[in-house]
């Protein structure tokens, strides 16, 4: 599976979906930049999101806030005080690492994956040892195991003595390994085995920047970690502008910076990167149900853009893991090569936001019920999703290789509304004047009405093959023959097949399979 991400990611730059950022330089490290396909793919994301929250609805306004806001309202929100990850820093190799994700960093690092493939549930020390001298020394050279094999092997045979045939756990096993002297039981560095400090650090995940051209009298402001906040602090103008009824909601797309402790996974986890968000106001009273319909709304929304339903779970959040504003959470969780995680998360987040806006601003953020005569605090029920976590869900789902005769085929079968392309015209001779004029020509109608490119840089075999790694839908022929009976050749990207059509009915076969 890890194979696979790294299939994705050379794919993302052999075509021009997604390069590293300031490649020329060295890069900077989890950053990236959107090419000529990953533009268009990013953008499809984003439209068919607003399509489904925007346009398909009729109880949702859009809006664009600002990335910079005034640094109270990162005091309102709780971002401040509470926007805080735990980590610990490595003293000796200096990687730092997420308290909460630590375990499973130390079961996927390569020293533990090495030393688990070596012993495979024996319990011979003899294997450690062997280990510890070999993979052991290049992989994880400041395990105390490694160090001072003969010192822990004398603890784990401890262990094993104290629990006798009753296996013990994995935590418990790898504080042995780690053990010096003392035979306290210690959390080893994931990079380097290195006994890590007993305790975390805690940094605030907000960018900060200074707003004002002069530093000495700028002013220190952050750049916004959500979306979010920009559309509750606009509550009131909605409310004064459009005089919308309960429910109703407000929905964004735009960038959020967080200085994220382990960044990584291609564009999983970044530090700079985008959020579709859906601020929903609806009475305390209603918000449990409308918290389900919306799961169900935005689970749907992953299925009709062909995740293939195995690939997607719902999974609630126990109450260590709700953030400070909530109430309920679900996460919605795509199955990635490199383990099931978060999409989207759907929030109740009850009337903490507008209250706390109230409170800072000094403002009047409280709804009127006309009917009823009475004035309060809507809850807020947020579906909040990553555009490029998206992006890269749809990117794994869609990948396949497939066994063409003596041939491999990569092809991206993006659903059609994802596709960067959906029409390529390909002439079959390119030192044919006609033929080339004919597809050109062609391709110059389908333009205005499809994504539409036109190739002639190879034989026909490479450049199928070239907009099948692309997720190119349609590709059309133009041959000899269409200069006599005005015929082209369509070959439909997942079925390979090949059908015979008239130019002039072309157009009309491509809205049917692309518009309908
Ligand atoms: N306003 C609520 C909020 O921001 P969140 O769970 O922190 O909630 C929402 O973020 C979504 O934003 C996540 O489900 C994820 O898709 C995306 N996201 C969050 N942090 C990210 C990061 N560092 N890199 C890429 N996407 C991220």
């Amino acid at each position: 599976m890890a194979d696979l991400m790294e299939k994705i990611v050379a794919l993302c730059k052999r075509r021009g979906f997604i390069f590293q950022s300031s490649e020329i330089y060295g890069g900077l490290a989890n950053t990236w930049d959107y090419g000529p396909y990953g533009v268009e793919l990013k953008n499809n994301v984003k439209r068919s999101w607003w399509k489904s929250v925007v346009y398909e609805r009729d109880d949702i306004f859009g809006m664009d806030a600002a990335i910079l806001m005034h640094p109270k309202v990162w005091e309102a929100s709780g971002h401040l005080k509470s926007f805080k990850d735990p980590f610990i820093k490595c003293p000796v190799c200096s990687q730092f690492f997420r308290l909460d994700t630590i375990w499973d960093e130390i079961w996927n690092s390569p020293w533990f994956i090495s030393l688990r493939e070596t012993m495979r549930g024996d319990k011979d020390s003899s294997y450690l040892l062997h280990w510890a001298k070999t993979e052991g020394k290049k992989l994880a050279p400041n395990l105390s195991l490694v160090k001072e094999p003969e010192v822990t092997i004398s603890w784990i045979a401890d262990l094993h003595h104290k629990f006798g045939g009753v296996e013990f756990d994995f935590k418990t096993y790898i504080g042995r390994i780690a053990c010096s002297r003392d035979g306290i039981a210690r959390t080893p560095c994931p990079n380097c085995g290195n006994p890590l400090p007993e305790e975390p650090m805690a940094a605030n995940l907000m960018l900060e920047t200074l707003f004002g051209p002069v530093k000495e009298t700028a002013q220190k402001i952050y750049l916004r970690p959500e979306t979010a906040q920009g559309m509750f602090v606009n509550f009131i103008n909605i409310l004064d502008s459009k005089h919308p009824k309960l429910p109703f909601g407000l929905a964004q797309i735009g960038k959020a910076f967080r200085n994220e402790i382990t960044p990584g996974n291609f564009i999983f986890r970044t530090r700079e990167f985008e959020q579709m968000e859906i601020e929903y106001f609806v009475t305390p009273a209603e918000a449990d149900i409308k918290l389900e319909e919306w799961i169900d709304y935005r689970f749907n929304w992953y299925l009709n853009l062909g995740i293939n339903k195995d690939g997607l779970r719902k999974r609630p959040h126990s109450k260590d893991e709700l953030a400070h504003y909530a109430k309920a959470c679900m996460d919605i969780e795509y199955n990635f090569p490199f383990g099931w995680s978060e999409l989207e998360g759907i929030a109740n987040r009850t009337d903490f936001d507008l209250k706390q806006h109230a409170k800072t601003s000094g403002k009047d953020l409280e709804y009127f019920d006309d009917a009823k005569k009475e004035k309060f605090y809507p809850y807020i029920i947020e579906p909040s999703g990553g555009v490029d976590r998206s992006v890269l869900a749809f990117l794994v789902d869609a990948y396949f290789e497939e066994k063409v005769k003596d041939d491999l085929r990569v092809v991206l079968k993006l659903h059609r509304d994802l596709a960067p392309t959906k029409v390529a015209v390909l002439p079959l001779l390119r030192n044919r004047p006609e033929i080339v004029e004919l597809a050109k020509k062609i391709a110059l109608d389908l333009k205005k009405s499809f994504i539409t490119v036109y190739d002639d840089t190879g034989a026909i075999g490479k450049l199928y093959r070239r907009q099948d790694e692309v997720g190119t839908l349609y590709c059309v022929t133009v041959d000899v023959q269409s200069l006599e009976d005005k015929q082209v050749t369509v070959r439909d990207r997942d079925t390979m097949l090949q059908e015979r059509l008239g130019i002039d009915k072309l157009k009309e076969y491509l809205v049917t399979k692309l518009i309908s």
